[in-house]
């Protein structure tokens, strides 16, 4: 690619895309004649569900774009040491989470278990596993898991954004690294594994974690960060918490299309954290 074509390819990635000389309207400002076009079912004749269940992934795919350039900025903005910038767009994050992405899974209620059944079978081996934004969202907040490429494997492109995601710092990593530039004594990374270590590298941040929520108003603007980082973690286990208690309603205890058991599986990742210490201070902290 050139220069020139790359430019515009970040450009169209971030929306900026220049327009032609028409006259801007909403409907072309909003691609709204493209964006209706996009809803291809794989039912024969097209069940009358399926549209909902592409607009709803969709919506959540847009959201979910809009999340990965917000927590950039948010990183780009934490590199400068802009804390109070980045703890905004952070706080954005979390209401686009909570207001939204927790809440509108509830609209597939509407639609039958019977229903489902009427062109689930068309989606195999389609599945949610194969989400790389949510799982790019996962590995920018902190949650590394590198299993998670597996799923990517037949996706070139695909498989190459997740990997430079992988390989990039996180939110995690950007949060103890401006600690340590304010003087506090913490690793910026732990290599999470069962060694003794490992241990006494949580229990060293936790200690240290402890100055910021016993004096808040001391270290409010990075208070202020961390607890938009537990409202981004939190919103995550809540997003899962809503979507298991969905799809059990939906498809009771079925495997997954993505070959999982189901219910089964998504009810092993509640417990998912990227910010474990952030939440164990609340246990050690004492007035
Ligand atoms: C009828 C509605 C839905 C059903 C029955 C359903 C079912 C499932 C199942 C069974 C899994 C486990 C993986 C597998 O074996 O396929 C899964 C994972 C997942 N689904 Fe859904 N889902 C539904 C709607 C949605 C929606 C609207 C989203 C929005 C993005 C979504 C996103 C995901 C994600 C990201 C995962 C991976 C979770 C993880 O591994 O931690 N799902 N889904």
């Amino acid at each position: 690619m050139s220069t020139e074509e790359d430019t515009n390819a970040q450009k169209h990635h971030l929306g900026i895309a220049k327009y032609g000389e028409g006259a801007l309207s909403y409907n072309n400002y909003l691609k709204v004649e493209e964006l209706k076009n996009l809803q291809v079912c794989m039912s024969e004749p097209p069940h009358h569900d399926e549209p909902l269940f592409i607009i709803i992934h969709q919506t959540y795919e847009l959201w979910f774009k809009l999340i990965l350039h917000e927590i950039d900025e948010a990183m780009r903005l934490l590199n400068e040491g802009n804390v109070v910038r980045a703890t905004w767009f952070m706080r954005r994050v979390a209401t686009i989470f909570k207001q939204v992405l927790v809440n509108q899974i509830h609209i597939l209620e509407t639609m039958m278990p019977v229903d489902f059944l009427g062109f689930r079978s068309k989606l195999n081996p389609a599945s949610g596993f194969q989400s790389s934004q949510f799982r790019e969202i996962e590995f920018a907040a902190g949650m590394k898991e590198p299993r998670i490429m597996q799923f990517f494997a037949n996706e070139p492109a695909t498989l190459a954004q997740m990997q430079k995601r992988l390989d990039q710092p996180s939110l995690s990593d950007a949060f103890y690294e401006l600690l340590i530039a304010r003087g506090f004594a913490v690793a910026a990374t732990i290599a999470e594994d069962e060694s003794e270590a490992c241990v006494e590298a949580h229990e060293q941040r936790v200690k240290e974690l402890r100055k910021i929520y016993e004096q808040p108003e001391k270290y409010y603007d990075l208070y202020e960060l961390a607890e938009t980082l537990i409202d981004l973690d939190e919103n995550i286990a809540l997003w899962r918490t809503h979507h298991v208690t969905v799809v059990e309603r939906i498809i009771g205890f079925k495997k997954g299309t993505g070959g999982s058991e189901g219910v089964g599986y998504l009810r092993s990742t509640l417990v998912k954290r990227s910010y474990p210490d952030l939440w164990n201070v609340r246990t050690a902290i004492e007035l």
